[in-house]
């Protein structure tokens, strides 16, 4: 199993850039409450390249909207944006979780699911 996360560096991106993470011995995924428009916000996902093509991105997806349900959240929000290596494989894992797209524009592609 590699290292995971410093829980030091969780805590540091959690206090300093709002950002909660959800690691496990596949990969992470990273999200953030907005409480305004009670969304989460779905923002980084790794998966360990010997897992990849498993589904485990999906299950840290729904682990991570069952986190933000509980936490009063009502709708999940993901953007892929065109400069981003591996843009239509991002957009193939939003899609996959059943969210829709929303919005585009030349920089970026909103998609939105309600939860
Ligand atoms: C992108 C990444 C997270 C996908 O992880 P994964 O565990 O292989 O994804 P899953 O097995 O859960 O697949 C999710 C969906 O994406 C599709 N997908 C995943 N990898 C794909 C690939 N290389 N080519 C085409 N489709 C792919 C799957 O087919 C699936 O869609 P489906 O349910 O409609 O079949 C992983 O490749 C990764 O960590 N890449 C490096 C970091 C990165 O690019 N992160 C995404 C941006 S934040």
């Amino acid at each position: 199993m590699k290292t995971t996360i410093s829980k030091l560096y969780q805590d540091y991106l959690k206090e300093y850039r709002g950002q909660c993470y959800i690691t496990n011995e596949f990969g992470f995924i990273t999200y953030v409450l907005q409480y305004e428009s009670e969304s989460i916000f779905i923002q980084d996902i790794y998966i360990d390249p010997p897992h990849r093509g498993q589904g485990k991105t999906k299950e840290l997806i729904e682990s991570a909207i069952k986190l933000g349900q509980e936490a009063g959240m009502s709708l999940m929000v993901s953007l892929v944006y065109m400069a981003s290596r591996d843009k239509e494989i991002s957009l193939k894992c939003a899609l996959s979780t059943g969210a829709k797209i929303v919005s585009m524009d030349a920089q970026k592609i909103i998609l939105s699911r309600r939860i």
